[in-house]
C-alpha cells in the first residue's frame, strides 16, 4: 500500500517531522519514505493508495519490558501499601512476587495465555507492535518453561512480535528460602539450558536486589547465557544500589532496567558497554518512589533511554503504554520527543533488534497511525487513545 498525505515521525535520528509525507509498503517491508513531492510515483503504480488526511504516522510502539504473563492479582497488597507497608516488607513476609508465583504455578499454559490476552489486547489497541515478555513467576522448571511457551503462543494468536526473556533469577522461591545459591545452580541454570534448547529464550534477565539475588549469583546465570550465546539484560538499582549495573556492563547487556539508585560511574559503564537504560515510570509511580533515575547523566553520556510499562501484578499493574509515556514526562522530565524515541528506536535497541523502531527503507512495516498533529499530543493527554490504525508487518488491523 501507499500511504499519502501523512505527517511522519520517522525516528530516523532527527526530531523533524515530514509534512505531507508518504510511505510505500510492499509485503511486510517499507520500500520508500519521504516527502510526497519526492515520491517516484511510477515506481509505485501498482500499490493501493490511501489518503491519510494529515494524520501522524510513527513506528509501531515497542514495549520492551513486561511481566504480562502471570496469574492472579495483588490488589490486596496495593491496599497494604496504601496503609503504609512497603514493597520490600511485603516481599520479606512471603507476599509480593512469591504470591504471584503461587498463582502462576497453579495455572496451565492455556490459562496463562487466556489471562494475558486482555492485557495484551489493551497494549495492541494503543499501537504496540512488539512486546517483550519475561518469565520469572514460576521459579521451578515446569512453570518457567510454561510461561515462555505461553509467550510464544501469544505471538501466534495475535498480530504482534513477541520477544522473550528468561527471568529465572527473579526471586528466591520458598523451597530454597535459605539457599539462593542452590536455587541458581540446581534450578535456574538447568532450566535456562532447557528453555534455550526448546528455542524459548531470546534474552536472559535477572533481578539484582536486596530482596532477590546478589551480583555474584546473577553472574553465574549470565555466564551460562554467554555460553549459550544469549544476550543479557538486568533489573538493577531499583530499590537500593547493589552493583548490578557494573555486572551487566561486563556482559555488554542489551539494557539495564529501573536504575533509580544508579550512580554516575554506572552510567559511564553502561555507555562503554553500549547498553540502553530502560526507564519504568509505572513502577516508580506505583511504589511512590522518590528517587528519580539520573536522566541528565544518561543524556550527557548519550546512553539511549527506553521507556516501558513493566506490566506486572505488583509494582506496575499498567497496561497502557500511552499513560506510561505521560508518566515518563511528568515523573522523569523526559521530553515528548525523548519518550517517543523511548518506545520506538531505543526500545528496539533494548531488545537487540535492528529491523524495526524507525520508518526507514528496508525495515519491517510496523506502524501506528494517530489522529493527532504532533507527537506531543500523544503524550500529554491522560487516558485518551487517538490511535486510528495499526499496521503490523505491512498488514493493517482495523480497530
Ligand atoms: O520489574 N523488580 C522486579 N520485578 C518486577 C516486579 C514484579 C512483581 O512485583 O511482581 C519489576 O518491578
Ligand atoms: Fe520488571
Amino acid at each position: 500500500m501507499l500511504l499519502r498525505n501523512a505527517r511522519i515521525a520517522t525516528l530516523g535520528g532527527s526530531d523533524e517531522l515530514i509534512d505531507r509525507g508518504a510511505v510505500a509498503i510492499r509485503g511486510a517491508v517499507i520500500e520508500w519514505v519521504g516527502a510526497e513531492h519526492d515520491l517516484p510515483t511510477d515506481q509505485f503504480n501498482g500499490l493501493a493508495e490511501r489518503d491519510l488526511q494529515g494524520k501522524l504516522i510513527t513506528p509501531g510502539l515497542v514495549d520492551c519490558h513486561t511481566h504480562i504473563i502471570h496469574a492472579g492479582n495483588r490488589a490486596r497488597e496495593f491496599e497494604m501499601r496504601l496503609n503504609g507497608a512497603s514493597y520490600e516488607d511485603i516481599a520479606r513476609a512471603g507476599g509480593g512476587i512469591l504470591s504471584t508465583v503461587a498463582a502462576t504455578r497453579a495455572a496451565d499454559v492455556d490459562a496463562l495465555v487466556q489471562a494475558a490476552l486482555p492485557r495484551i489486547d489493551a497494549l495492541l489497541s494503543e499501537g504496540v507492535t512488539t512486546l517483550e515478555i519475561k518469565s520469572g513467576y514460576g521459579l521451578d522448571r515446569d512453570t518457567e518453561l510454561n510461561m515462555l511457551r505461553a509467550a510464544r503462543l501469544i505471538g501466534e494468536r495475535r498480530h504482534v512480535q513477541i520477544r522473550t526473556s528468561f527471568l529465572g533469577a527473579h526471586a528466591i522461591p520458598p523451597d530454597y528460602r535459605h539457599n539462593a545459591d542452590a536455587y541458581i545452580d540446581d534450578v535456574c541454570i538447568p532450566t535456562l539450558k532447557e528453555a534455550h534448547a526448546e528455542k524459548l529464550v531470546d534474552a536472559v534477565d535477572g533481578f539484582c536486589e536486596g530482596i532477590a539475588f546478589n551480583a555474584e549469583q546473577i553472574r553465574r546465570v549470565f555466564e551460562t547465557a554467554a555460553s549459550l550465546n544469549l544476550p543479557v539484560k538486568l533489573h538493577a538499582e531499583q530499590l537500593t544500589h547493589q552493583g548490578g549495573t557494573q555486572l551487566a556492563s561486563e556482559f555488554a547487556a542489551l539494557s539495564v532496567d529501573h536504575l533509580e539508585y544508579c550512580r554516575d560511574d554506572d552510567v559511564t559503564a553502561m555507555r562503554n558497554a553500549g547498553s540502553a537504560a530502560v526507564l519504568l515510570p509505572g513502577a516508580f509511580y506505583t511504589l511512590q518512589e522518590k528517587q528519580v533515575p539520573p536522566i541528565d547523566c544518561f543524556r550527557e553520556h548519550g546512553v539511549p533511554m527506553a521507556v516501558a510499562t513493566d506490566c506486572n501484578p505488583g509494582s506496575s499493574p499498567l497496561t497502557s503504554i500511552l499513560l506510561c509515556m505521560n508518566f515518563a514526562c511528568i515523573l522523569f522530565q523526559l521530553t515528548p520527543q525523548e519518550v517517543l524515541a523511548g518506545v520506538t528506536r531505543n526500545a528496539t535497541k533494548a531488545l537487540g533488534l535492528h529491523d524495526i523502531g524507525q520508518i526507514q527503507t528496508g525495515m519491517r512495516a510496523d506502524l501506528a497511525v494517530w489522529d493527532v498533529e504532533h507527537p506531543a499530543e500523544l503524550v500529554y493527554r491522560i487516558g485518551f487513545n487517538p490511535l486510528s490504525e495499526r499496521i503490523f508487518a505491512g498488514e493493517s488491523s482495523a480497530l
